[in-house]
């Protein structure tokens, strides 16, 4: 009898330090490190850390490529920390054009709402899958694939696309080759492009040297 009663005792101190963690609200105040950000106190978490209402409002398309992504990752949706999951939503003006872009860190779905978007990307064996959608469509990006939208009607295009990531980070190809200070030299090296191009796209999009 006592046995029974010293291993239901003990059963009962046991889970109440097994609960499991339901979620990991981040902390904004630390460093993101691999695995996002540490955790807030769960005693000052509110509803507001699981509710973003950024998503509503166009974003500003007065910009080079007549578009814009406005993220609700991690750092700006830190009830997302920690679950594997990321939205933004992206406004293309007529005209407009994400361009070739890699998110490292997570696979994108995308789903139109408004317009008609051209979409595709660039498998590693270098095949390429792209396609005009319209309202109601869905399509898949791979994680780290390069790949693009282009606004395909001549009205505005509006989309919502979600991630495998908290933090699947965006790197615009043209940027990273032409808006830094690398060496034109260097760059029409591992571009095969010439130098008149090259100096041609750093004036543009910002790059130096
Ligand atoms: C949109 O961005 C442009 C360029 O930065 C700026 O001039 C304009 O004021 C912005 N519009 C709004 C509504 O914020």
């Amino acid at each position: 009898m006592y046995h029974i009663i010293f291993f239901l005792l003990q059963l009962l101190i046991f889970s109440s330090h097994a609960a499991v963690q339901d979620f990991c609200v981040g902390d904004l105040t630390g460093p993101e490190g691999p695995a996002g950000y540490s955790c807030k106190k769960p005693a000052t978490v509110t509803v507001d850390d699981f509710v973003f209402s950024g998503l509503g409002m166009p974003g500003n398309t007065t910009n080079i490529i007549k578009a814009a992504v406005t993220p609700a990752f991690s750092a700006q949706f830190p009830g997302v920390n920690g679950l594997g999951i990321s939205i933004a939503r992206l406004d293309l003006a007529a005209g407009g054009v994400v361009p070739l872009h890699t998110h490292p860190g997570g696979s994108e779905v995308l789903v139109v709402v408004q317009g008609y978007i051209l979409a595709g990307f660039i498998s590693s064996a270098n095949s390429v899958y792209y396609k005009i959608l319209k309202k109601g469509d869905v399509m898949i990006f791979p994680q780290g694939l390069l790949h693009f939208q282009i606004n395909a009607g001549g009205i505005p295009a509006v989309a919502f696309v979600s991630f495998s990531s908290p933090s699947p980070g965006l790197q615009i190809t043209a940027f990273a080759l032409f808006a830094n200070n690398l060496p034109s030299v260097l760059v029409e090296k591992t571009t095969f492009l010439d130098d008149a191009q090259v100096k041609k796209l750093k004036a543009v999009l910002g790059g130096t040297g």
